[in-house]
């Protein structure tokens, strides 16, 4: 068979409310160009992120009905702390509102001032939560990953040379953990090869350093290392995922990613004292330590979305759709990050709109056509989002790169959806010429890509 059909039936929809070119051209100018001031309501597809956005299943829904709500203890937390271990295996399971909430814990008990953090790419809640407790965020992505249209099977992987450069350079006592994020997120959605956690494990360990996994695509990056590295196809995910935390000391996982539900997170660590000061924590700003900001409900319902998510049909029908529209814009010619991610295909703005300097955001007047095209919100990843003022002269200078995220919320589009958008893209791609960059009328002092107003260029 060719085709690879969505392995479930839809029993409950939502209407899609349908708007005319004219009318968005109106709503995206009424937002100030910006498509997180966009009303979901105005929005045909919704491709902001894939975090917090899963359809959940029909046993997720009758677990929220089952959901014990008692404030200490829980049935709900046990069910949830075995689905955790059961996949994880760390000894200490803490519940969290969310993945940054996670974050802010970790960092909190574990730097302080002057320490520094390396990972292959920190997601930008996870470098804000570090720095915020003082340490330097340091990425150490393989050169690969700064190539977008470069080739190769795991180009999340950490470069481990300057893994062991930097315990080098700055000594394992200024370094209290190292991060590795599955998959890289803000390096395309691309995954880590088992044997790349393995040889960080084997600098990491002699320095007494300990690895943590921000764990929140866990199960899309373990079905890339069945499908790409040696020796790994006949293994279940549920084995890969096993070895995966078994080199590491601990993880933060957003259970809006790979639990496939719309709320939740956790903090896992095998570290008996560390656990007692993150509960600690833990008691001060997000709850009693087995519900930890969340409703047992929620609990139940990550419990069973940490199973379903392992399911290889599942699994198969996630990272093919990703890239079946990665594959249909790219032999169109768009140019996009190679190979297609897990959860999202990213457009290189800058390759396709050469015309349009960085500081006139090309990657957001992309965004932007989108919408007006076809109703499709994407995100900026570029000089929006990531521009900074030179802190001398003042100087607006650009971001790093020029993408704009199409995310794929779980469970939740079908094939034709995802043919609209590749056609849209399409559409949008050739007349590319005609599109013109936009000017900023707006910024606030930090984070401005949230609440920016811009204005088109003629
Ligand atoms: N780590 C990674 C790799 C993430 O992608 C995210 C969230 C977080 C941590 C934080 O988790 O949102 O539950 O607090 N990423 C979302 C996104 C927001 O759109 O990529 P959170």
């Amino acid at each position: 068979m060719k085709t690879i059909i969505e392995p479930f039936k839809i029993k409950v929809v939502e209407p899609i409310r349908m708007t005319s070119r004219a009318e968005r051209e109106r709503i995206i100018a009424e937002a100030g160009y910006n498509l997180f001031q966009v009303s979901a309501d105005d929005v045909l597809i919704d491709l902001l992120t894939d975090s917090g956005t899963s359809a959940m299943s029909a046993e997720q829904w009758a677990g929220i009905m089952r959901g014990d709500e008692a404030y200490a203890c829980s049935k709900s937390f046990y069910r949830f702390q075995d689905a955790v271990r059961g996949i994880f295996g760390f000894r200490h399971v803490i519940p969290t509102h969310q993945g940054r909430a996670a974050e802010r814990i970790l960092f909190s008990v574990m730097c302080k001032q002057g320490d520094v953090v390396p990972n292959n790419t920190h997601f930008d809640t996870t470098r804000a939560n570090c720095e915020y407790a003082g340490a330097e965020a340091v990425d150490l992505p393989i050169a690969e990953a700064r190539q977008p249209a470069a080739l190769h099977p795991f180009k999340g992987n950490m470069d481990t040379r300057a893994l062991a450069a930097l315990i080098d350079k700055v000594g394992a006592e200024r370094i209290p953990l190292c991060m590795i994020t599955v998959t890289n997120n803000s390096g395309g959605g691309q995954p880590v090869s088992l044997a790349n956690i393995r040889e960080i494990k084997a600098i990491l360990e002699p320095h007494g350093i300990p690895l943590y996994i921000d764990a929140c695509r866990f199960a899309e990056n373990a079905w890339f290392i069945k499908q790409r590295e040696e020796g790994q196809a006949e293994r279940s995910i549920r084995e890969i995922c096993r070895e995966m935390f078994a080199y590491a000391d601990g993880c933060t996982m957003s259970a809006k990613k790979d639990a496939l539900v719309n709320i939740g997170g956790f903090l896992c660590t095998n570290d008996d004292r560390l656990a007692e000061r993150e509960r600690d924590l833990l008691i001060l700003t997000e709850g009693f330590p087995t519900y930890g900001g969340l409703a047992g409900r929620d609990l139940e319902a990550i419990a069973t979305g940490l199973e379903e998510v392992l399911r290889e049909d599942y699994l198969q029908y996630r990272i093919v759709s990703t890239s079946y529209l990665g594959q249909a814009i790219t032999d169109a010619g768009v140019p996009i990050i190679q190979p297609p991610g897990g959860h999202a295909i990213y457009i290189d703005a800058a390759a396709m709109l050469p015309h349009i300097p960085p500081l006139e955001f090309p990657a957001q007047a992309l965004a932007i056509e989108l919408y007006n095209e076809a109703g499709i919100r994407s995100v900026e990843i570029g000089t929006l989002m990531f521009g900074r003022k030179d802190p001398e002269s003042g100087e607006a200078l650009p971001g790093p790169m020029e993408l704009v995220r199409l995310a794929i919320p779980r469970r939740v589009y079908t094939q034709s959806h995802l043919d609209y958008v590749a056609e849209a893209i399409i559409e949008v791609y050739q007349r590319r010429e005609a599109i013109r960059g936009l000017r900023l009328v707006y910024e606030a002092p930090f984070l401005r890509h949230f609440t920016a107003r811009l204005e088109p260029l003629d």
